[in-house]
């Protein structure tokens, strides 16, 4: 796909010309696993493949919406808007406007013309970028005054509310506010985040397990009704932690008795999980990547056994790349049951990697993974044409 073809597809179907391009990216998460949502800590950036979206203004209330890459046309108008479940992916949009009536905003009609490269349920977020990416559109079109920070909230409270997965902020936070050749460490309880840059002698490389995700949605809100119960577990000797950031490895161990032991193992993740953001910061800052890729592996490790959210595929792709010259840590990213690993891998032995990986694990699942180096790009921008 390129841009020249998004817009002119957007002539073709429309029959006018765009006024706007929008371009919104994916995320790789580098450490930070199911804490958001538990008001903890992640470290995630955003990815060089991104939704793209070309868009004009109407005159009246309705809604076209053109997808390139699902060869479909969706017609809606902003005063019903209902889920469409023959264009699934509209929904996206649909809840995004949603979410800017319910704060009074007026949104306007529009043409929309849609296409991306993050490849779709592999855990590198194209939903988030397609919420992004929308909202950023509505707020261009229709001239609509919406801080950052609240735009990311909208599209989280978007895929909360209208497509129902009962995700945290990371993703559309730094699909968002990300920054080229860095990564936004984020308190998720207060929003308050830092710019980290990734300068260092190593490329970040994703390996997409092509895995097929199932049970995601179900699963991961299990996960965070499991973690909901451990702190309603631990409120009677701590009765002020309103969530799984106030516990320390420490209180959660003298506790562990308060609750069901799988409880027990879904809180460890976390608030290991929430020292090791905190440490691998610190690494990132100091410039010592060796320890920050140890971290990713003890994420891997904690992520496998004690919230269970990894699967054979993405265990077998960091175990391989744990035995490369040259990876400095290795781990799933995103909310797990399937698609990609992250890993951290010395620039000389970037090739090398790619070429062994890709060739054990395929003769180990007879599937073909995409293995890429990814360069940390922009959050949200836009540009008029
Ligand atoms: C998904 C959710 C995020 C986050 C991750 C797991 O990507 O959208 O909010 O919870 O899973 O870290």
């Amino acid at each position: 796909m390129t841009l020249d073809n998004l817009a002119e597809t957007f002539s073709r179907v429309f029959k006018r010309a765009p006024e706007i391009e929008v371009r919104a990216p994916g995320r790789v998460n580098l450490i930070g696993e199911h804490t958001d949502y538990n008001d903890g800590f992640v470290l995630p950036t955003d990815i060089d493949r991104a939704i793209w979206i070309t868009a004009a203004g109407r005159t009246d209330t309705l809604v076209r919406a053109h997808s390139l890459d699902f060869g479909q046309t969706t017609t809606f108008d902003t005063k019903r808007i209902e889920k469409d479940d023959n264009a699934v992916w509209s929904n996206y949009i649909r809840g995004v406007i949603r979410e800017f009536q319910k704060r009074g905003d007026q949104v306007k009609g529009m043409d929309l013309a849609v296409s991306g490269n993050v490849p779709k349920g592999s855990g590198l977020s194209s939903s988030a970028a397609l919420e992004v990416a929308t909202a950023e559109t509505c707020r261009v079109i229709s001239g609509i005054q919406i801080d950052p920070v609240s735009m990311a909230l909208l599209c989280q409270a978007a895929e909360r509310q209208f497509v129902g997965v009962q995700c945290g902020i990371m993703d559309q936070f730094v699909s968002t506010l990300g920054r080229e050749n860095a990564a936004l460490f984020l308190d998720c309880r207060d929003l308050s985040f830092e710019l980290v840059p990734l300068e260092m002698q190593a490329r970040i490389v994703i390996c997409d397990s092509r895995k097929q995700r199932s049970l995601q949605t179900s699963e991961y809100n299990k996960r965070r009704a499991e973690c909901e119960g451990a702190v309603r577990a631990l409120s009677p000797v701590l009765g002020d932690a309103k969530a799984l950031r106030d516990v320390t490895p420490q209180q959660l161990d003298e506790n562990k008795q308060l609750m069901p032991e799988l409880w027990y193992r879904r809180a460890r993740h976390v608030v290991t999980e929430n020292g090791r953001v905190l440490s691998a910061v610190g690494f990132l800052k100091s410039g010592d990547i060796p320890q920050f890729g140890r971290l990713m592996y003890e994420s891997h490790a904690s992520l496998r056994d004690d919230y269970e959210v990894s699967c054979a595929e993405l265990d077998i792709l960091v175990e391989l790349a744990s035995q490369q010259q040259g990876t400095i840590g290795a781990r799933m990213t995103g909310a797990g049951f399937g698609g990609c690993t992250v890993n951290l891998v010395a620039s000389e032995a970037v090739a090398d990697f790619q070429a062994t990986v890709a060739e054990k694990y395929q003769a180990r699942t007879g599937l073909k993974p995409l293995v890429y180096v990814c360069s940390p790009s922009n959050g949200v921008m836009h540009r008029k044409l």
